[in-house]
């Protein structure tokens, strides 16, 4: 879909208005043999764009062949997680949860954390959710499963709370894994927790999730236009996930923060992505969702690195392979 609009039309009178000269030039264009263009709402996310390899090199592997997974496998493997629970119809891409049962809470307890991450799953197991069912390209890509990766992810929020839920499979898995994200919003800044959603109930993980959610919720990218089952829906998600507030990731003490050397300073991700910016800082460790993203042209948004600059990030990227060559003796 094209967005015909500018963004600035925002009221209903100004869109009508626009809407019909719309109209009229779908006519005329019609009449000159020209496919008309499809009119988005004002409000409405815009697309993700397709995922396509820039050939920048930074990729480790070759960018995975999935021709053999068609869209009907695609349908068929995803729904094995409950047809009903899947496509469900919506308005706001984001459930709404009841208010938090304390008023004025300043810092949610770790079991009301847990509580949310609870509640999350079973929404989804009732059919409650809004689920985006996508074939997502970072963690397909490259050496990490290598192999499509079916996910479903769902967003809730109240007052306090954004609530993310993932449910997740390879394509040669029969079950499903649960994994879960609650922003505690009372916090300045925003504390996110991140679990494992197991048999005997959420287990906080940091490690596993930081070298990917370096600012906490990813937005998404599906690794090709088909294997999505609603692109609107997931645009409008991801569109909240990119817009959301600054935050921290909690480290349980079991998993202390850990030493991820200095944050990356390129200017041309730096100016967005560092302790001041609109998402979090970029280390070495994050290496995997960096060469992914940019190599499929997502970033920086907007605009390709020019030839020095990737030249630069490679070398940035490629002294994480030896992290203590300049540690000294
Ligand atoms: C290999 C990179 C990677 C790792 C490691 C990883 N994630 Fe994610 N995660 C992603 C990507 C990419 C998405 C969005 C997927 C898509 O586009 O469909 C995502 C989505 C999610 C979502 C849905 C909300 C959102 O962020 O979009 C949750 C919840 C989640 N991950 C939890 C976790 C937890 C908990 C861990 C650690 C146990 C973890 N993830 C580890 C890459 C990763
Ligand atoms: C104009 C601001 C801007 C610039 C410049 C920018 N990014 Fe981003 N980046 C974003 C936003 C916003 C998101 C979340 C939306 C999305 O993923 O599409 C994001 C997401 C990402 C992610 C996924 C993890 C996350 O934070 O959600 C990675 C990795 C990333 N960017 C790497 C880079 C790299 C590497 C560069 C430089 C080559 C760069 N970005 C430049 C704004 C920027």
């Amino acid at each position: 879909m094209k967005r015909l609009l500018p963004s600035g039309l925002g009221s209903p009178a100004k869109f009508r208005v626009a809407l019909r000269g719309a109209l009229g030039l779908a006519m005329w264009t019609a009449a000159l043999g020209i496919r008309p263009v499809t009119v988005a709402a004002a409000d409405t996310a815009a697309p993700i764009a397709p995922a396509i390899s820039t050939g920048t090199g930074l990729l480790l592997e070759p960018p995975l062949d999935l021709s053999k997974f068609t869209r009907e496998w695609f349908e068929k493997d995803s729904a094995t997680v409950g047809a009903h629970r899947i496509r469900r119809p919506w308005t706001n891409p984001v459930v709404a949860l009841p208010p938090h049962s304390r008023a004025d809470v300043r810092g949610l307890t770790l079991d009301e954390v847990k509580a949310y991450m609870v509640d999350a799953k079973a929404r989804f197991e009732r059919g409650e959710a809004i689920p985006v069912s996508d074939v997502g390209l970072v963690s397909t890509q490259e050496d990490v499963v290598r192999q499509p990766m079916l996910n479903h992810i769902a967003g809730f929020s109240n007052d306090v709370v954004r609530v993310y839920l993932l449910v997740q499979k390879t394509a040669t898995d029969t079950g499903w894994s649960h994994f879960s994200i609650v922003q505690d919003l009372t916090r300045k800044p925003v504390l996110d927790y991140y679990a494992e959603l197991k048999s005997t109930g959420p287990k906080f993980e940091a490690h596993s999730c930081h070298k990917c959610h370096s600012s906490g919720p990813f937005a998404i990218h599906p690794a090709r236009e088909d294997l999505v089952l609603d692109a609107p829906l997931a645009a409008a998600l991801s569109r909240h996930i990119a817009e959301q507030p600054r935050s921290e990731m909690y480290f349980p003490p079991d998993q202390p923060r850990g030493e991820y050397g200095p944050a990356m300073s390129m200017k041309a991700c730096a100016r967005c992505h560092s302790e001041d910016g609109d998402r979090g800082p970029l280390y070495r460790e994050n290496s995997h969702p960096i060469r992914v993203m940019v190599d499929f042209g997502y970033m920086p948004p907007n605009r390709r690195l020019k030839p020095d600059e990737v030249a630069e990030l490679k070398a940035w990227l490629e002294t994480e392979e030896r992290p203590r060559a300049n540690a000294g003796p």
